[in-house]
């Protein structure tokens, strides 16, 4: 089992380029079950995730090669609309070939994802619009199964904002008889890319990226050549992690125009962010000042960068609240983090840092995908010991090659064999 080993307290400098987005590049990647023909897609990061998406392709039939950056999806001989328990447990986002399944072959059986660490993740929106757009939809032994013969349009009002039930809709609605109206959709910008390529393919959607939009859908869609947008929370996290170690350096292609809420609150922690051309400087005094953050559904402060924050909190100069409103257990970096000697208090979905001097080194467990990403930031700021995040199979979902990046901005940082 891997592990990164990381020796701490050195200020990060230099320059780190930003990889595709992970959670645009899956909605994506599922919409190539909307149409035949050969698609291709560009800038994909070299990750688990992806991998496991290639694999659930197919399984269903689809010829699918990776060769990082680039993937090419083909239709493949037959179909087998069935996503198995095998696949979706390894990735909650295998969920999203529901709809475009349902839509372009009128069945689909897939397995429920499951709750992960993070929380138990239902699915609930998702099945309810799809029941509304015509499908019959059963729950059986974990699985699952939709049928329908041709969805029809029609107006949805989601309970909440959920980013993948948008997605799962929006592939859905694109080959629907009718018209579909999708309310109190997520907003967030991998939303917006899957509509751009989704109109690529023929689509006609207007609205992606915004709480309304609107779908007429067509009875058939073309393959797409695409080139997918940065990734902000890998942005998010190494402007983070130059920031917590004291750092000036600058991360090559960071989308600002998609980390408003995390710009300000860097910048009202004292963190100097600044563009330069077509990257981001990241300029750090030695401690940041204490910074309340409260998690929301996009333009507000990402769940996906709250552990990376609260990392530079855990040494900043003060007392800072964090709320976390999205998932009910993502919290779990914060044991970890105190065994490094941070001091937090958790009080149901709240945690309470008050800045410490300095954090030192551990042998660390990673959790989920962004815990582990805020246990690596912590190494790199603790300035005595030595740290080990093991597990870092978490990690590899979601980051490419983070180690190599991370060396590159001078951080003492290596993948090493370890214990489970
Ligand atoms: C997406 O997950 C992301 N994953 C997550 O990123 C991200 O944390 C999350 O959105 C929130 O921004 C991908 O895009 C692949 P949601 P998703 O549906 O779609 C509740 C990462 O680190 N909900 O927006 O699964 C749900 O329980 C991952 O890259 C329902 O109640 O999240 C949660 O409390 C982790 N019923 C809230 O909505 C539903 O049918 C938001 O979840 C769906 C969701």
């Amino acid at each position: 089992m891997d592990a990164i080993r990381i020796r701490g307290g050195k200020p990060l400098r230099g320059q780190v380029r930003v990889s595709g987005a992970k959670n645009a590049a899956l909605p994506i990647l599922c919409a190539t079950l909307l149409s035949d023909g050969a698609s291709l897609l560009r800038n994909v990061p070299a990750l688990r995730d992806i991998d496991t998406t290639a694999a659930l392709l197919r399984f269903l039939g689809r010829d699918c090669t990776v060769d990082a950056p680039e993937v090419r999806v083909a239709a493949g001989s037959d179909v087998r609309p069935e996503a198995p328990y095998e696949l979706v447990k390894q990735m909650r986002a295998s969920v999203l070939v529901l709809g475009p399944l349902l839509a372009r072959f009128g069945r689909a059986r897939v397995s429920l994802p499951g709750g992960c660490a993070i929380g138990a993740r239902p699915i609930d929106q998702h099945l309810k619009g799809l029941e509304a757009m015509g499908a019959s939809i059963q729950l059986q032994r974990g699985y699952v199964l939709a049928e329908c013969a041709r969805l029809h349009g029609a107006e949805i009002c989601f309970d909440l904002p959920t980013v993948t039930g948008t997605e799962n809709l929006m592939m859905a609605a694109a080959l629907a008889k009718g018209r579909t109206t999708l309310v109190n959709a997520a907003r967030e910008p991998e939303v917006e890319e899957l509509g751009c390529v989704l109109n690529k393919m023929g689509a006609h959607i207007e609205g992606a990226g915004t709480d309304v939009i609107h779908i007429v859908g067509r009875d058939e869609l073309e393959p797409f050549d695409h080139a997918i947008l940065a990734d902000r929370i890998e942005a998010g996290t190494f402007m983070v992690a130059i920031a917590a170690t004291g750092g000036d350096a600058l991360v090559e292609g960071a989308p600002l125009e998609h980390l408003e809420p995390v710009v300000v609150k860097l910048r009202r922690a004292g963190i100097i962010v600044e563009r330069e051309g077509s990257a981001v400087r990241i300029a750090a005094p030695k401690r940041a000042r204490a910074t309340d953050i409260t998690t929301a559904p996009h333009p507000g402060f990402p769940t996906d960068m709250q552990a990376q924050f609260m990392v530079l909190m855990c040494t900043g100069e003060g007392e800072s609240v964090i709320t976390e409103t999205i998932f009910e257990n993502r919290f779990m970096h914060v044991p970890e983090l105190a065994r490094m000697g941070a001091d937090i208090e958790v009080r149901g979905n709240t945690a309470i840092v008050k800045g410490v001097r300095g954090l030192s080194g551990a042998s660390v467990m990673a959790t989920d995908l962004r815990a582990s990403a805020s246990l690596v930031i912590a190494g790199l700021v603790a300035s005595e010991g030595e740290t080990e995040v093991r597990r870092v199979y978490h990690l590899d979902r979601g980051y490419e090659h983070i180690e190599r990046k991370l060396a590159g901005l001078g951080g003492d940082v290596e993948r090493v064999q370890a214990g489970g």
